[in-house]
């Protein structure tokens, strides 16, 4: 029996040094064990990975690793070693060796060793995915001024693969994440990495909880309450590290009363089928992709959509909401601050203009389906505020084919475009909003086109005069749309 000793949990180098090496010499996978060294982890020069039996292997050596593997193994493994199951580093071996004689493996996703290595992969990715979602910093101070801490205990071990997305998110904030396996430090230039540590060493109480607590009642939605989802995305074991869970029972019990007030669908769960297409769909270039068929598809392939950068430093995708057959449709830019957060279009200070006007107007924005060009909040840190960027020309092309889709499923008779980068994205080119508002232009969807005012647009126009005529000339704008789309 060959033993092998990683140096740490997450040693994926030393695995696939080690992989190799045993590989080159046809040791197979039933009669080797893999085991981590208890003692070195990642943080103190890791001892290097032994055979036991062999001893140290030298990656330079003949015998080393002459054999190429297909890139969609090595991406998936280093997910797989992620993952707390014990199994993990047998089973990525038992795979390597029979890639040998099976070149195409990884492409059988019936065959129980690739299907368990996606599912542990998978399970990675969740975990990485609430690990996003759900850390909560609490405000402490030491020497060197304020700093943020956050307690997080992801399902599997994430946290450094995680913590560059962090270091975007809060650049200009010191931070550390502390969790069991590891913790993240950010110092606003560097990233470093110490072992895990004990619940006991993050601070208990502070003034962004209360902030937290408000945030999440005020978008907690009664009518979407699905308990069962809602503990699937927020499973309990994260609710203790969360200063908002505190409200959730209270919430719930209130959930019935607040839903009767309110008209709106509770989602379904997109299934299993839609998800995978929609991942697809999402990494294709979009002469490739096949096109989103169900608002549900839109949904799951923004969540998932790589199609520019833009997703790295947003909370999440914002698709449009609203009927799905409406006979009219608005488009604005990109979600800000508040809705990304929210993950609902118009939600903030330009939606409340925008609420506003359309009830001036006698349009039932229930009745209407809202949406963006860009589904991703493009921004950037000053301080710990996030400032809204314009999308540019090569994020609305690659946003369109979310626009698209949306446009073909709704098919409304109408389409609102709600400033420059909305007409951009609807009619493929610049269309000043002086020139052409206040009258409807054909598109060749059979819809027909009404350019206006982006209401944040309205509130920025500094000399009240003009502002209060652009409203009027907005309010109008959206009158003569809804009486087109009658
Ligand atoms: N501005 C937009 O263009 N869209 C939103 O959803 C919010 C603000």
């Amino acid at each position: 029996m060959e033993v092998v000793r990683l140096a740490h949990e997450t040693d994926f180098a030393g695995w696939r040094q080690a992989a190799r090496a045993l590989r080159a010499r046809h040791v197979a996978p039933d009669t080797t064990l893999w085991t981590v060294d208890g003692q070195a982890n990642l943080f103190d020069g890791a001892s290097p990975s032994e055979i036991a039996s062999e001893g140290p292997i030298d990656p330079r050596s003949e015998t080393a690793g002459r054999f190429t593997v297909p890139k969609a193994f090595v991406d998936l493994s280093a997910k797989v070693i992620l993952h707390r199951s014990d199994e993990r580093f047998a089973l990525l071996y038992r795979l390597l060796w029979r890639l040998q004689d099976q070149p195409s493996l990884m492409h059988i996703a019936s065959d129980p060793d690739v299907g368990r290595a996606q599912g542990f992969a998978g399970e990675v990715s969740r975990a990485a995915h609430k690990m996003k979602a759900f850390v909560r910093f609490r405000q402490t101070s030491d020497e060197d001024g304020e700093a943020f801490v956050a307690w997080f205990e992801p399902a599997h071990r994430v946290a450094e693969a995680t913590a560059p997305f962090f270091a975007r998110r809060f650049a200009n904030m010191r931070f550390s994440i502390l969790t069991p396996d590891a913790c993240v430090h950010w110092d606003m230039t560097e990233l470093a990495f110490t072992p895990g540590a004990d619940p006991a060493d993050a601070p208990a109480e502070d003034a962004l909880e209360d902030y937290w607590r408000t945030y999440y009642a005020s978008i907690f939605n009664p009518a979407r309450l699905k308990i069962g989802a809602m503990q699937k995305e927020m499973p309990k074991r994260y609710w203790r590290n969360l200063p908002e869970a505190a409200l959730i029972p209270e919430l719930i019990a209130q959930a019935q009363g607040r839903t009767d007030t309110m008209v709106r669908q509770a989602p379904t769960e997109p299934s299993r089928r839609v998800v995978k297409a929609a991942i697809r769909n999402s990494r294709d270039a979009p002469w490739e992709g096949q096109a989103a068929t169900s608002l549900e598809e839109v949904a799951a392939g923004v969540d998932h959509c790589r199609r520019c950068d833009l997703w790295r430093d947003a909370t999440q995708g914002v698709v449009g909401e609203g009927p799905g057959k409406a006979k009219l449709l608005f488009v604005g830019e990109q979600p800000g601050d508040q809705e990304d957060l929210a993950g609902k279009p118009f939600v903030g200070p330009a939606g409340q203009v925008f609420n506003k006007a359309l009830a001036e107007a006698g349009v039932p924005r229930t009745e209407t389906y809202v949406t963006n060009a860009v589904k991703h909040f493009k921004h950037e840190l000053r301080g710990k505020r996030r400032i809204h960027q314009t999308p540019n020309a090569g994020e609305v092309t690659a946003c369109r084919w979310w626009l698209d889709a949306e446009r073909r499923i709704v098919r409304p008779r109408v389409i609102v475009t709600l400033g420059a980068t909305a007409g951009l994205a609807v009619f493929g080119k610049p269309t000043p909003i002086g020139k052409f508002r206040g009258q409807p232009i054909q598109l060749s969807d059979q819809a027909q086109g009404v350019v206006t005012y982006h209401p944040s647009y309205l509130l920025r126009l500094p000399d009240e005069a003009a502002k209060a005529k652009a409203y009027a000339a907005f309010v109008e704008d959206l009158r003569l749309a809804w009486s087109l789309a009658a």
